[in-house]
């Protein structure tokens, strides 16, 4: 069974939180009730300036039932006096902000389940995420570390902004990493809210 691409509207996007955050609990391997008590975050996320989202949907053959979630990525325009923003912005020299950050598109979450990784998802999704925005750039924080995701960005012609920042109450060392966008087309389905 191949994951189907679906471009997630808000309201469809609302509708299916359970699902995100399962699937960050899975890829990120924390409990499923942590990750459930990032609820609020994602909702007010959902209120953001040109949120985007695409799912990645397995489908049982014959069913017509709504799928299951096997990966996610989404984000927004950030703007100042957003809290992760203003953590990144104080991380970055004044020119780098400038150039990268402002009106820059952030991916928030950006996750395929373990059993679905390194089949080309992640690829797939980030491509059509980003194909959803027409900002000029695109930011996001990753573990300074070597993950499969360091990896990931790394080969898709992420840049590093910075390194070694700290979160407050996070001991992790992360790293701010940014990729000029060109727009383009996608190839992906549209999930219309059902209500
Ligand atoms: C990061 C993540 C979303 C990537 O999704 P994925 O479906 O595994 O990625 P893909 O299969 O599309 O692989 C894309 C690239 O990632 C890298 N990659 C994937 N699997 C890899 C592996 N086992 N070893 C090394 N690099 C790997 C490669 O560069 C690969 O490109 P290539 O196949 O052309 O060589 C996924 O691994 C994940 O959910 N990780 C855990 C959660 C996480 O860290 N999210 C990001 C938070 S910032």
């Amino acid at each position: 069974m191949t994951p189907e691409l679906v471009v997630l509207e808000r309201t469809a996007f609302a509708a299916l939180q359970d699902g995100v955050l399962d699937v960050y609990a899975e890829a990120m391997d924390v409990r499923p009730e942590a990750a459930r008590s990032r609820r609020s975050i994602l909702a007010a996320h959902l209120e953001r300036d040109g949120l985007a989202a695409v799912g990645a949907v397995e489908r049982v053959p014959g069913s017509d039932g709504p799928g299951r979630l096997v990966g996610v990525a989404y984000g927004y325009r950030g703007a100042p006096g957003q809290w992760w923003h203003d953590q990144v912005r104080a991380a970055l020299d004044e020119q780098t902000a400038r150039t990268w950050l402002e009106g820059s598109f952030e991916v928030c979450e950006f996750h395929v389940r373990p059993a679905h990784q390194g089949t080309g998802l992640g690829r797939a999704l980030m491509s059509c995420l980003l194909s959803l925005t027409d900002a000029p750039t695109a930011v996001l924080t990753t573990p300074d570390a070597d993950t499969r995701a360091r990896r990931f960005y790394r080969t898709a012609g992420w840049v590093d902004l910075a390194r070694d920042i700290r979160f407050p109450g996070d001991p992790r060392s992360f790293a701010v990493l940014a990729l000029a966008l060109a727009p383009g087309p996608v190839d992906a389905a549209v999930l219309e809210a059902s209500s």
